[in-house]
């Protein structure tokens, strides 16, 4: 099969097509012709060298797929040849072929393409476990979401907007602020322009809000904490900033706050199969109605992985970065 290899630890010119041999399924596993995959931040860490994938994955890059199934192991139930399916893998997505277990293979719903259901699994999955999983969040509640242009925050603006809160984002340019308001955002604050904490003080008459979702980890540790109300949860999903940071532990004490971390790929496949079930009963009806949407930015052909991985890289995506396999 053709998949992007690495040939050693790098930026974007490590990555090459190649020939490869295909996966062979298990006897739950699915084989999959894949016709879409996208980009993920996670992406650029492991072509870099870190971020590994979890002992027995691929080691090709990619997180999710969509495609037709080629063929199937021998305890699979309720799947046929040439059935459309997508869904999160623990890698192996950037290739023309790639497995999945069944239960997390979710039939692309009617009219949608393969791009569009590409774009949909890790974004969608790693929002609702953590907003509402592990935050709690509640309708009239008060959200920010940081990097509300990347592919989680726009499906994080959404679910949570869709659900009843109040979300306020930040965002690095005017125009990913304004789109992040069409997609449910009451307001957006330019982090490059203005102080955050001090805005959301503003937008909330000093109430500050319940939940923070933080991609940016070690430099606005302080900063989160200082803007979330008594018993609020700060949600660390990512850490393009850095890891290691000082905070006063009284804070957390006085206003009985939450901090909560999470890493999806790491996790078994009896938990990846709860939390791809949990996304189809609360969230896929509400895209399938097309009251959600899969956000893409640009689709890129398969050969063109590395203009794509350096368009990533220079945040200059809104939503998802899709690669068109076939
Ligand atoms: N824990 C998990 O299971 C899990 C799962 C999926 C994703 N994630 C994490 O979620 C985050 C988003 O992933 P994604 O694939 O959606 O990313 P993405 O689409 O690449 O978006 C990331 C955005 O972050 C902003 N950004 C970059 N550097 C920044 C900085 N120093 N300060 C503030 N903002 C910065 C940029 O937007 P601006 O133009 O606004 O700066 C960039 O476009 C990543 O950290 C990723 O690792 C975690």
């Amino acid at each position: 099969m053709k998949a992007i290899i690495r040939i050693g630890d790098g930026g974007p010119e490590v990555l090459r097509v190649s020939e490869v041999p295909a996966p062979i399924p298990t006897a739950t596993q699915l084989l999959v012709d894949v016709h879409a995959t996208a980009l993920n931040r996670a992406d650029l860490i492991q072509r870099r060298g870190g971020y590994p994938p979890p002992s027995g994955e691929s080691e090709i890059l990619g997180l999710e797929i969509a495609g037709t199934v080629a063929a199937m192991g021998d305890a699979v139930e309720s799947v046929s040849e040439g059935d459309r399916v997508f869904g999160l893998v623990g890698g192996g997505g950037y290739a023309s072929q790639a497995i999945i277990d069944y239960r997390m293979a979710m039939p692309i719903p009617d009219g949608w393409s393969f791009e569009e259901a590409a774009a949909v699994p890790e974004v969608f999955f790693t929002a609702n476990e953590n907003i509402f999983t592990l935050g709690e969040l509640s309708a009239g509640e008060t959200i920010l979401i940081h990097a509300g242009g990347s592919g989680v925050g726009t499906a994080g603006i959404q679910i949570a907007h869709h659900a009843g809160a109040n979300v306020f984002v930040t965002a690095g340019t005017s125009e990913k602020i304004y789109k992040c308001k069409t997609l449910g955002a009451i307001e957006g604050i330019n982090y490059k322009t203005t102080n955050f904490v001090a805005e959301i003080e503003h937008l909330t008459d000093g109430k500050g809000v319940d939940v923070v979702l933080d991609f940016i980890g070690a430099p606005y540790l302080k900063r989160n904490l200082s803007i979330l109300k008594t018993k609020g949860r700060l949600l660390q999903v990512g850490l393009i900033g850095g890891a290691t940071a000082e905070i006063d532990l009284g804070t957390l004490m006085r206003h009985r706050l939450k901090i909560i971390g999470s890493v999806m790929r790491p996790q078994s496949i009896d938990e990846k199969i709860a939390i791809t079930q949990r996304f189809i009963d609360r969230w896929l009806p509400e895209l399938k109605r097309g009251v959600l949407q899969p956000i893409i930015d640009t689709v890129f052909p398969f050969a063109e992985v590395q203009q794509a991985h350096m368009y990533m890289e220079a945040n200059r995506n809104f939503g998802k970065i899709i690669l068109k396999v076939s």
